[in-house]
């Protein structure tokens, strides 16, 4: 139990360090949340600050959610070496993109969660991660819309990482267990992003390179 408080907590207080609200603040004298989709996310800062500033959220959030990974499984490695450390890693995961999602100390008013996600597949899985990146790119060539690609590759994510750890011979208590977590951080990230989906069905929702409606 302690194990699995210590990768919760470790996890949740680094999800919580959300990058665009800081960088925002910081340097741009500025809140990311009262602009564009109001969320503080890569996508939101680079709508509202251009690139340099996506770029610089997208790597705090992706190292965020790699590092809270590695921490949550190096705990379990330590105080429960019987148990499979990646049981850890997902833990801490889930708990980074519910502090990213729902930061304390920012009013509970953060991101949806798709690049800490990422930096926690990326730790994980890199071939997973890479399989995303690839479908993530194909969608956004076809249709420019971000939240699109990001509810696609959560739902996609689930499946691909039970095939992944069944393809390298998990038990099957840790696969119930990791394919409860992967589905729990998808089922997450989709319901962040039901404003979205409320546009998408509208026919408004956001596509880079085309002038507001
Ligand atoms: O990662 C968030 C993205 O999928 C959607 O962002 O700002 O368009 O709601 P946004």
């Amino acid at each position: 139990i302690a194990a699995c408080v210590l990768a919760a907590l470790e996890g949740y207080l680094l999800g919580s360090i959300v990058f665009g609200i800081l960088i925002s603040k910081l340097f741009c004298h500025d809140d990311v949340r009262t602009h564009g989709s109001g969320s503080a996310g890569m996508t939101n800062m680079l709508r509202t600050y251009g690139a340099a500033a996506g770029a610089a959220t997208a790597i705090g959030d992706v190292a965020k959610g790699a590092v809270a990974v590695f921490i949550g499984e190096w705990l379990f490695g330590m105080l429960v070496p019987q148990f499979e450390p990646a049981c850890g890693a997902y833990l801490a995961a889930i708990f980074a993109a519910i502090g990213h999602m729902k930061p304390a100390w920012f009013g509970f008013h953060g991101g949806k969660g798709v690049l800490v996600c990422g930096g926690a597949i990326l730790a994980l899985q890199p071939l997973v991660f890479l399989a995303l990146v690839v479908i993530f790119l194909i969608e956004f060539a076809i249709t420019r819309i971000v939240s699109l690609g990001s509810i696609i590759i959560a739902a996609l994510y689930p499946i691909l990482t039970l095939c992944y750890w069944a393809w390298n011979g998990a038990e099957p208590a840790t696969l119930v267990f990791i394919g409860i977590c992967s589905v729990i951080m998808a089922a997450m990230v989709i319901y962040m992003h039901r404003s979205n989906i409320q546009r998408l069905r509208e026919g408004t929702e956001y596509r880079f390179g085309e002038k507001k409606k």
